[in-house]
């Protein structure tokens, strides 16, 4: 892994740091002595107050946060250790290779995606995670049975792509977003919000598949 300043603890405090970067993990390795409880996972996490604020309202689920910035990831721990939250985790790490190749299979009731890069630039279009169906089937075989994954997102054209992929698939159902479940503003739709920009999401629920 990349270089981390000497006078840095590391791993940070609720930082997960698995010994071993090339096998799948168990759920026990990364909330030890919780592995049952109800655990969401935030991918793309930014400075994490979407995460820490779910982890406040619900302190008997575990939160991971998923985000391959390591000024964001040291926000979302230090800010979870002054808020005495023992339910959350920071995972610094690529989301598709954490979904795809690291965390168990089956391990989350939600999986959220919230506000992902839109890659605007039609060459990068291919980066957009949503309308990759490798990565779907991997959010998907992360969720536990009538898990859910959950996604927004503040950039019309990538809403429209994101549900012409869906329709090529069929191992997700849709579901009517919800109106009065506690769900805090992120920080990036805190600013798209400011900027007058519609804010679409998308709700989906794992169909089992063979
Ligand atoms: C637009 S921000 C949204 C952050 C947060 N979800 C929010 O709504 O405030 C996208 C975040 O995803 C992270 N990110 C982008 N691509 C990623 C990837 N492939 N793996 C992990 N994190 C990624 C970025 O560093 C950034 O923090």
């Amino acid at each position: 892994m990349p270089y981390r300043p000497k006078n840095e603890p590391f791993p940070l405090p609720f930082e997960v740091y698995p010994e071993e970067w090339f096998r799948r993990l168990e759920a026990g390795e990364i909330f030890p002595e919780r592995a049952d409880a109800v655990t969401e996972v935030d991918l793309g996490c930014g400075d994490g107050s979407f995460l820490n604020g779910m982890a406040r309202q619900y302190p008997e689920r575990n939160f991971l946060g998923v985000e391959r910035l390591l000024g964001r990831v040291r926000k979302v721990c230090r800010d979870t250790r002054k808020g005495e939250l023992a339910n959350v985790r920071a995972l610094r790490l690529e989301t598709t290779y954490a979904v795809e190749w690291l965390l168990p299979r089956g391990f989350a009731d939600r999986v959220h995606l919230l506000f992902p890069d839109p890659w605007p630039r039609k060459k990068h279009h291919k980066r957009r995670l949503m309308r990759q169906p490798k990565f779907l089937r991997s959010v998907h075989d992360l969720l536990k049975p009538g898990g859910e994954f959950w996604f927004k997102t503040d950039h019309e054209e990538y809403f429209d792509v994101a549900e012409e992929a869906l329709q090529e698939i069929d191992f997700f159902e849709r579901l009517p977003w919800p109106e009065d479940e506690f769900y805090p503003v992120t920080d990036f739709e805190q600013v798209w919000q400011a900027d007058g920009r519609k804010i679409q999401g998308i709700r989906l629920r794992k169909i089992a598949t063979a």
